[in-house]
């Protein structure tokens, strides 16, 4: 038996207690079983895309598809949260209600400083969303907006709505930003089956006209949802900017079912056109996330211009299970924001995602171990002090040409999460079939790999480990496997064994992240 073993089963026994101890409420909010304590997540019910995200008056609005009434997908509204460090969320009441057979689907919000609009009050700049009707009785979507003069407290539905009507069954998620250069809005919005996006302008958000459209290409198996369009800071190259054009798609993706691909290139106000590879096909496709579980991710709007980032979260699900994953009372979260840059290499482009520095307010008791040549397996007692519970972990390995090692989560007596580091084969793969609960949905156990390389000898991988979910950012965010795993075992045990060749060094540091629920 390992150093690590005896540790392991004093924490999960005494967990074991105190879950059960007189007086504990296992229903008590935001402590219940798989509950994420730095996810955001509806206090119950149901929850499937970020929608409506921007910044306004010191506040994150983090508007998403709600059900007001239950835990599995229906009477879509919008749901309603802030923030005002993307670490802690204040819950507000719904924003957006299902109404006369019209459901509130996917859109954007912005604010419109112009009062282009003339929604405006008392000199102050109205929030305009701009959502999807999705008709109940007819097949039937089209576009409609909605204001809030109070920073998003309270909603009116515009009484000319809809403001964008082609009669398509299918035609939804506009996401709306104004374009400095023509002096306009620019929308794009999703023609799911035709595989294209599709680009409108408008001087005043009601009226809208048709510029171009953009696909099929990339990635096309899936029908297209919840695109955005946005200008991303090159790394290195100071000042310079390239647009990307997101777009999600709902079956296909690298790991199976839903995912999110982007293209790189240029947008004139009118047409995007973007770089090779936008052939047509999944090889050429660009995807942001490896994992299962990220989906219709977004970006913030209006994010002051003195901080500069383009900021976005996604949808911590996959369509394949998402109404089948068996938490309670709420069902879903979203992802950690994240920080967007583009990084070029040969062959391409890479979408690089930080974690938002605003997460390290989080970090509580940290622990650093510190290895060399290491062959089998590496004794990790100290680092498992503080893997009690939610944590972050940064790691740096010096492989081996020919190395191949676990770095496993949550290890216990019958469970694991399985990260396998393949240097000779340049992939870093999540195996969650033993990872705990993968009984509910035969979609739901496997594994997802990540093209991974070597920078200057080196692998950096971060990852941010939730009670039921887990984040990994390889090199600082060049590649990324969001994943949601249900241990039920309660054994936080971290574990790194070199299967083949060796480790020349490998430093690893854990914090203890609190509870965004409770951290001051
Ligand atoms: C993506 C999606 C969107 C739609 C919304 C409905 O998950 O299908 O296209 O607007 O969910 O909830």
């Amino acid at each position: 038996m390992d150093s690590r073993r005896p540790f392991c089963i004093v924490v999960s026994i005494a967990l074991v207690f105190l879950c059960a101890a007189p007086g504990a409420r296992a229903e008590e909010p935001y402590r219940e079983k798989w509950r994420p304590q730095f996810h955001f997540t509806p206090a119950k019910n149901w929850m499937n895309d970020p929608n409506g995200l921007v910044y306004y008056d010191g506040e994150y609005h983090l508007f998403y598809q709600y059900n007001p009434e239950g835990d599995k997908w229906g009477h879509m509204s919008w749901g309603h949260a802030v923030s005002r460090d993307l670490a802690r969320w204040e819950h507000l009441p719904v924003a957006l209600r299902e109404e006369n057979d019209v459901m509130i689907f996917s859109g954007s919000a912005v604010v419109d400083w112009k009062n282009t609009s003339g929604f405006g009050k008392d000199g102050k700049p109205p929030m305009v969303a701009i959502y999807t009707g999705h008709h109940t009785k007819k097949p039937l979507q089209n576009q409609h907006i909605a204001y809030s003069t109070d920073r998003g407290r309270t909603w009116t539905k515009f009484a000319g709505n809809p403001v964008l009507d082609i009669g398509a069954k299918d035609f939804r998620d506009p996401k709306v930003f104004w374009h400095e250069p023509t002096g306009r809005w620019v929308m794009v919005v999703s023609w799911p089956v035709q595989r294209k996006v599709r680009f409108y302008s408008s001087p005043n958000l009601k009226e809208w006209t048709h510029l171009a459209d953009f696909g099929p290409a990339g990635s096309t198996a899936g029908i297209w949802e919840c695109p955005d369009l946005f200008p991303v800071p090159v790394e290195n190259k100071v000042g310079e900017k390239k647009w990307v054009l997101i777009v999600n798609v709902g079956s296909g993706a690298p790991a199976g079912g839903s995912g999110c691909q982007f293209f790189v290139g240029d947008f004139d106000g009118r047409r995007f056109t973007a770089e090779a590879p936008a052939g047509k096909g999944k090889e050429s496709a660009l995807w942001a996330d490896w994992g299962r579980d990220f989906y219709a991710a977004v970006s913030w709007g209006d994010v002051p211009k003195d901080d500069g980032r383009r900021l976005w979260l996604g949808w911590m699900s996959n369509g394949e299970y998402a109404n089948d994953v068996p938490t309670s009372p709420w069902r879903s979260a979203m992802s950690i924001p994240r920080a967007l840059t583009l990084r070029k290499t040969d062959p391409g482009w890479l979408l690089v995602q930080r974690p938002v520095n605003e997460l390290e307010r989080l970090r509580g008791e940290s622990v650093e171990v510190r290895l060399k040549d290491l062959s089998g397996a590496a004794n990790l007692a100290e680092l498992n002090k503080v893997t009690t519970g939610p944590f972050e972990l940064e790691s740096e390995l010096e492989p081996s040409a020919e190395s191949v090692c676990d770095l496993k989560l949550l290890t216990g007596t019958a469970e694991e999460t399985v990260f396998r580091v393949d240097i000779p084969g340049r992939k870093l793969t999540l195996d969650r079939t033993r990872s705990g609960r993968v009984d509910f949905h035969k979609r739901f156990p496997g594994t997802a790999s990540a093209p991974v390389r070597l920078l200057d000898g080196r692998l950096k991988m971060r990852l941010f480990v939730d009670t039921s979910s887990v984040e990994v950012f390889v090199n600082d965010g060049e590649a990324v496997v969001t994943s949601l795993i249900l241990p039920t075992a309660r054994e936080y045990c971290l574990d790194l064994r070199v299967t083949k060749g060796d480790l020349r060094t490998a430093t690893l540091r854990a914090w203890k992240l609190a509870s965004a629920w409770t951290a001051k």
